[in-house]
């Protein structure tokens, strides 16, 4: 499978929605959250494979604003992964720099801290970015958006000409990174739940039914190998963009 990546047209920027975790651990008789321990695994495999093959960055959705309903112990155990995993050696081995978006203020201050501290002992590494959106739905972050744009209208920053698309994309969470070439949910479910509304604009998306604790390098080859496949045509004829790559 990996021969058939080209390398040269690898995504550079990889969203994924992790989705499977707790179907996959009632399949084994054991609670969610194992599942969600066995995600963690998946997590460093895919995150090393993805700086293998030169993506840039990768954006794991790890704990919806949603998620927050779960029962407050599968809560308290997902928090409690965020907090025994992000181990910077992991971070500094592969030369990964790690970022967080959304509601961070919601979350554990222990949590917090920890967040903290691995962005800033990551910030240096240049290979790849690996985001998680913890807390996180398009929905808060475009109503945060909104509001920081509005008070800036109010304390006459800005005028209403001055707003265009990038003044929205500027006051994302995501402004330090381009849209995500491509989406890929595991777990089966053909939904967006919320990620990455305005960003996901002209991503190609790629569903498989694999739950997220099997999903392994070369599932990840093989949504890569479908991405290369498609011609992304931005609204333009399929001429137009055959000549565009002459
Ligand atoms: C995804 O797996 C991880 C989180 C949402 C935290 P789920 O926990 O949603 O697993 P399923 O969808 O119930 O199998
Ligand atoms: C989406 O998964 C959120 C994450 C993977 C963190 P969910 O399992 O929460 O999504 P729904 O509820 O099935 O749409
Ligand atoms: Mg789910």
């Amino acid at each position: 499978m990996a021969e058939e990546i080209d390398i040269k047209r690898v995504p550079q920027h990889i969203a994924i929605i992790m989705d499977g975790n707790g179907r996959w651990a009632t399949e084994r008789n054991k609670p969610r959250s194992y599942g969600h321990q066995a995600g963690v695994e998946t997590v460093r495999r895919i995150t090393s494979e993805c700086t293998r093959l030169g993506v840039k960055y990768l954006t794991l959705y790890t704990f919806s604003t949603e998620n927050w309903n779960r029962p407050s112990d599968e809560v308290a155990a997902l928090m409690g992964l965020v907090l025994t995993s992000l181990e910077d050696e992991i971070f500094m081995k592969n030369d990964v720099r790690f970022r967080v978006i959304g509601d961070i203020g919601r979350l554990p201050e222990a949590v917090q801290k920890k967040l903290q501290e691995t962005m800033e002992h990551t910030a240096k590494n240049t290979t790849m970015t690996m985001v998680i959106a913890l807390s996180y739905s398009a929905r808060w972050e475009i109503t945060e958006a909104t509001r920081r744009i509005a008070k800036q209208l109010q304390d006459k920053i800005l005028t209403l000409d001055d707003i265009t698309e990038e003044t929205l994309s500027e006051n994302m969470n995501t402004n330090f990174m381009p849209d995500p070439d491509l989406l890929i949910r595991t777990g089966g479910e053909l939904r967006i739940s919320n990620y990455l509304l305005w960003q996901l604009a002209y991503s190609e998306l790629y569903f498989c039914d694999t739950y997220w604790p099997d999903f392994r390098e070369n599932d990840l080859q093989q949504a890569i190998v479908s991405f290369q496949s498609r011609q992304r045509r931005f609204g333009k004829t399929e001429t137009q963009v055959e000549n565009e790559n002459k």
